[in-house]
């Protein structure tokens, strides 16, 4: 699957991406990514090529005029019930997105976003997409409140990624944000009226 927007092209990563990717993963710029970091060009090699052939849930941010890999998106189907039992619908998605430091603030993610959403939502039969985000994160619960995502709640000490100097686990407080099916559509369609 490719995704066009104005200024973007979201296609499924190729080999050749490593050096781009290696780019904004060497540091990965918050906690939540610690475990995606990379040590080597040899690693991002190495763990590109496991995922190759993912084409429909995870996407390459690429800039079209160049063809540079600026960041990435993805989101799977889930149940969005952590008690559901193994045949219930996968129509929830959370969507994790990052971009390299060097191409935020120009507007590509909410580009990005945007059009991720709204296939999730028109083709690939998304109901509820959420996203967490920690409670400092100003950048990404920006993005969300823009994509049109109510804020729906905090979770104190929440989850932790990341050790204490004294080797305890770091807990942070994350916000989660959430849009349904129709709100999407009602924010998209025409001449809307605010009631
Ligand atoms: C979260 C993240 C993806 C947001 O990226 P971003 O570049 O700040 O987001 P946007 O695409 O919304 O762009 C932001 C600004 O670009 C500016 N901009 C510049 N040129 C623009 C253009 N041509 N069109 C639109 N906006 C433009 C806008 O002013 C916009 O700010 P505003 O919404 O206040 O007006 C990015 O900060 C990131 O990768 N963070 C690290 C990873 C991370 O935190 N992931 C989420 C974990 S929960």
């Amino acid at each position: 699957m490719i995704i066009e927007t104005e200024r973007l092209i979201l296609r499924p990563f190729l080999q050749t991406d490593a050096a781009d990717v290696y780019e904004y993963l060497r540091e990965p710029a918050v906690n939540c990514f610690a475990y995606m970091k990379l040590n080597s060009l040899d690693e991002a090699e190495k763990k590109k090529k496991k995922r190759i052939g993912e084409t429909e849930y995870y996407f390459a941010i690429v800039l079209k005029e160049s063809g540079k890999v600026i960041g990435e998106i993805e989101a799977y189907p889930e149940t969005g019930e952590p008690h559901a039992d193994e045949n219930a619908v996968r129509d929830t998605f959370s969507p994790c997105w990052m971009l390299n430091i060097n191409y935020q603030g120009k507007g590509y993610a909410f580009e990005a976003a945007y059009a991720f959403f709204d296939y999730l939502f028109q083709q690939k039969g998304a109901r509820r997409i959420y996203a967490y985000t920690e409670d400092y994160n100003r950048s990404s619960q920006h993005l969300c409140e823009k994509l049109g995502m109510r804020r729906e709640g905090v979770f104190l000490e929440f989850v932790s990624f990341v050790k204490n100097p004294d080797g305890t686990p770091r807990y942070e407080n994350t916000v989660q944000y959430a849009i349904l099916k129709r709100e999407w559509d009602w924010q998209r369609r025409p001449n809307k009226v605010q009631i």
